[in-house]
């Protein structure tokens, strides 16, 4: 008996030493020290052998069971340590490496960057980059800009108001009037401007204005109640329709390319003498008006012309206002033009749905990185 506990101590010994996983080790465990293995019967029935054989028998069995529980111990130590090592190895980082970004990096919208390369082209023509109140006065939205009284654009049904006691202390910047009811409103056009820039200062001046307006539109594909202007005013000696003409044509070829021709039409703005549209010659059809095989082209609806924004003279009405502030309306010239941001986007990128900017679908937006 003594020599088969032996074997089994030997055999146990060398499994255990060769075992590869802990799973492996468990089953010696059992196999060799659970309740129903060999040696274990052994031990229990160590009661019932004669009486001379009992302290031999008994003494190598336990020593045995104490030899592998100690190499088992041992073996299950070592697996763990190079379980680790491998985990180690696995997971090393290499701090030389470049890292990844973890999620893309955000671009412009569509409006902003048109509108960066706005101010991009003014500001190479000598311009100013100004901003202004979104909510005006009546008096620089309106009054100032010539519109008489009962000008239907001051309309509650075209205008969002605002009840001025509702503004926080100092919000409009006051210069000339305490608001009264129907005084407020969020600006329906970026002009105010004009009047505001002109009491910064005396002439010459060359400023653009970017920024949001407001009209009560009803929402369609080209029309929505917030959009963006870019106000454009210059007052210096000697300016004439001529500078006005040659400065939007060279804005037109900056943004629609150099081959691009201007015209100007006849319009009419309250603040503008003359006014004008100016239309520059369609990109798509080459002012041709029609595609190839003859098909009229539908960006310039087949006339080759697309208009792009309104201009003027500025009115001897709006210096008039802006007298005491070096504007001699007898002797004072300049002009002023107004542009639609999304406008020109829409035409420059074929976008046929002004809602588009504004639903924010990332599906859009990022195709203009
Ligand atoms: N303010 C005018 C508009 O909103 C545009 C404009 C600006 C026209 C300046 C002439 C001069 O339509």
């Amino acid at each position: 008996m003594i020599e088969r506990i032996e074997t089994l101590q030997n055999e146990g010994g060398a499994a255990i030493a060769a075992a590869l996983d802990p799973a492996a080790l468990e089953e010696l465990r059992v196999a060799y020290l659970g309740r129903k293995s060999e040696l274990t019967t052994i031990l229990r029935g160590i009661a019932e052998l004669p009486p001379e054989e009992r302290g031999a028998v008994g003494a190598v069995a336990n020593h045995a069971r104490q030899e592998l529980e100690g190499l088992l111990a041992t073996r299950a130590a070592e697996l763990e340590a190079a379980e680790l090592e491998a985990r180690l190895a696995e997971d090393a980082v290499d701090l030389t490496l470049p890292g990844t970004p973890p999620v893309a990096i955000g671009h412009l919208h569509l409006v902003s960057a048109t509108r960066r390369e706005i101010e991009d082209i003014f500001v190479g023509l000598g311009y100013r980059v100004l901003e202004g109140p979104e909510v005006e006065h009546d008096l620089y939205n309106f009054t100032a800009l010539n519109h008489p009284p009962g000008h239907p654009a001051r309309l509650v049904q075209d205008s969002f108001y605002v009840d001025p006691t509702t503004l926080p202390e100092g919000a409009l910047n006051e210069r000339r009037l305490p608001p009264g009811p129907r005084d407020v409103l969020f600006r329906t056009h970026t002009s105010p401007m004009q009047v505001r820039a002109m009491e910064a200062g005396p002439p010459p001046i060359f400023v653009i204005v970017p920024g949001t307006v407001f009209r009560r539109d009803t929402i369609d594909a080209t029309h929505l109640p917030m959009f963006h202007q870019v106000e454009g005013l210059a007052v210096a000696d000697g300016i004439s329709m001529a500078d006005l003409a040659g400065t939007l044509q060279e804005v037109a070829r900056a943004l629609f390319g150099p081959e691009r021709e201007t015209r100007l039409k006849p319009d009419f703005f309250p603040f503008t003498e003359p006014s004008v549209q100016v239309d520059v010659s369609c990109f798509a059809c080459q002012g041709s008006g029609s595609l190839s095989g003859g098909r009229r082209d539908p960006l310039c609806k087949g006339t080759g012309w697309i208009e792009i924004l309104g201009a003027g003279m500025v009115d001897p009405n709006v210096f008039e206002f802006v007298a005491g502030y070096g504007y001699d309306p007898a002797r004072t010239q300049g002009f002023a033009f107004g542009m639609g941001i999304e406008r020109i986007a829409m035409l420059r990128h074929r976008i046929p749905d002004l809602r588009l900017f504004f639903e924010n679908d990332v599906r859009f937006l990022e195709q203009w990185r």
